[in-house]
């Protein structure tokens, strides 16, 4: 059995999380995209573990990792991750593979970053967590990039980043003003990440491909969430990649015909964290009380995380896009105490009522919300483990979200913990 897991929304849903449980009954878990914009939780025996770039289901010590060719990747990020793996007693050694393939982010495209956002204007800037992932992805499109093989052979590599930096220096220089980077500086730093590297790396595609054959089972982690999809997000309010489910599949090379199901992992609310829409966001106080109860900081910046009420019109957007199986709910214990639950089901703009996700900006930007209204519930949840146990009226709520999304609600969170999971 093959699987997909997509964040749903804007992100941090909880695939984390996810992940740790569904990769019990994996053999091989794969990162498809993105890179160490990535914050993804576990809490293993009340540890935290925060993992940026190398697979979740690390934490499981059988199980191989995958970061595949679509993923973009920071060795400066990846070997403090590894270390802070090892420092908690896990070992990546011989289960840890790189796709040779995978494109590298350099210090211009942090630095490029950097300037765009803190020198941008309103329109132009996007909130990014500034760890160069987009200027690598524009390198990649614009076939600037350097791919991890290209570290592998250090005569090429020179040629290809003096080629490379001599552009990238010009742009600092013209547009930013910067002063450019040294070329001897980064060629050393980037030849001993390659040396280190080297015992990572494989055609991951390939590894993946004779897996399958051998009836490996792979799960797929999506990194970032469906509304942040270069293509079908809220552009161009989103990341530089595709957070939705084709991601998994050029990002890995594995072909769509060896996938079972595709899960998606939404919240019983919806956070974002960054510039850009956001229809269903709470008033202030409401707004402040759920960042509180739920804890809603980023796992990767640490800013604060802007809530709001579930959006069906996303959530249905997401689930057409990925072709969603089933819903996994996350963090519905922290909507205990809220006395009425709103939930959005469609938006109003310029005299028109949208049911089906409106790609225009404007729209999303100025419409009002249309909302249904259901009762909350007083009971604190966090020790339910069956959905009996669960309040009258919590089972309403995940019924109408279920009904009114059209996906199954298979799995939902009431805590942080493995534990606190109910399967249905
Ligand atoms: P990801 O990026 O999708 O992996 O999600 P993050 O790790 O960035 O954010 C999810 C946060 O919610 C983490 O701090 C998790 O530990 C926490 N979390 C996950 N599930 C639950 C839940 O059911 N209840 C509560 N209260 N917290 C949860
Ligand atoms: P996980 O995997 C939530 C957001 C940033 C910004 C936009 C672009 O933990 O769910 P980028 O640095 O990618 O160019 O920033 O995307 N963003 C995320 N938001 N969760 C994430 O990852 C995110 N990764 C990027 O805040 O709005
Ligand atoms: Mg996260």
């Amino acid at each position: 059995m093959n699987r997909i897991l997509i964040g749903a929304q804007w992100g941090d849903e909880g695939k984390g999380k996810m992940i740790d449980l569904l990769a019990e009954k994996s053999d091989i878990i794969v990162r498809f995209q993105g890179g160490n914009n990535a914050g993804h939780t576990v809490c293993v025996n009340g540890k935290k573990f925060i993992l940026h770039l190398i697979p979740s289901g690390i934490l499981h010590r059988n199980k191989v990792c995958v970061i595949g060719n679509g993923v973009v990747i920071d060795p400066e990020a990846f070997f403090d991750e590894v270390d802070m793996l090892l420092r908690s007693g896990i070992s990546v050694k011989g289960r840890l593979f790189v796709s040779n393939q995978a494109h590298l982010i350099f210090p211009y495209h942090r630095l490029l970053d950097r300037l765009k956002e803190e020198g941008g204007k309103r329109t132009t800037k996007i909130g990014t967590t500034k760890r160069g992932i987009g200027p690598c992805y524009a390198d990649k499109v614009a076939r600037l990039g350097i791919r991890v093989i290209d570290l592998m052979n250090p005569d090429y590599f020179k040629e290809r980043l003096q080629n490379v930096l001599e552009e990238r220096n010009l742009t600092l220089r013209k547009i930013y003003g910067h002063p450019g980077l040294s070329f001897k500086e980064i060629y050393t730093q980037y030849c001993r990440f390659g040396e280190k590297l080297a015992p990572f790396v494989r055609d991951t595609a390939l590894y993946l491909y004779e897996a399958s054959e051998k009836r490996k089972k792979i799960l797929f982690e999506g990194a970032q969430g469906t509304l942040l999809d270069v293509d079908h997000g809220t552009y161009p309010y989103v990341t530089s990649s595709n957070a939705s489910v084709g991601g998994a599949i050029s990002g890995t090379g594995v072909t769509p015909t060896l996938i079972d199901r595709v899960i998606g992992v939404v919240k019983a609310y919806t956070t974002r964290v960054g510039e850009g829409p956001f229809p269903t966001q709470f008033p202030p106080g409401l707004l402040e009380r759920i960042q509180k109860k739920g804890e809603e900081f980023g796992a990767t910046t640490g800013r604060p995380r802007r809530c709001g009420w579930f959006d069906v019109v996303i959530a249905r957007h997401s689930a057409r896009i990925n072709g969603l199986d089933e819903l996994a709910v996350m963090k519905l214990d922290v909507l205990s105490g809220v006395d009425r639950l709103k939930i959005g089901v469609g938006y109003r703009h310029g005299g028109k009522v949208y049911r089906n996700y409106p790609a225009e900006t404007p729209i999303l930007e100025k419409c009002e919300v249309i909302y249904e209204e259901l009762p909350g519930w007083k009971e604190e949840i966090t020790k339910v483990r069956r959905w009996k146990g669960l309040p009258t009226n919590a089972k309403r709520y995940l019924s109408r979200l279920e009904k009114l999304v059209g996906v199954p609600v298979k799995i939902v969170s009431v805590g942080s913990d493995r534990a606190q999971t109910i399967f249905l």
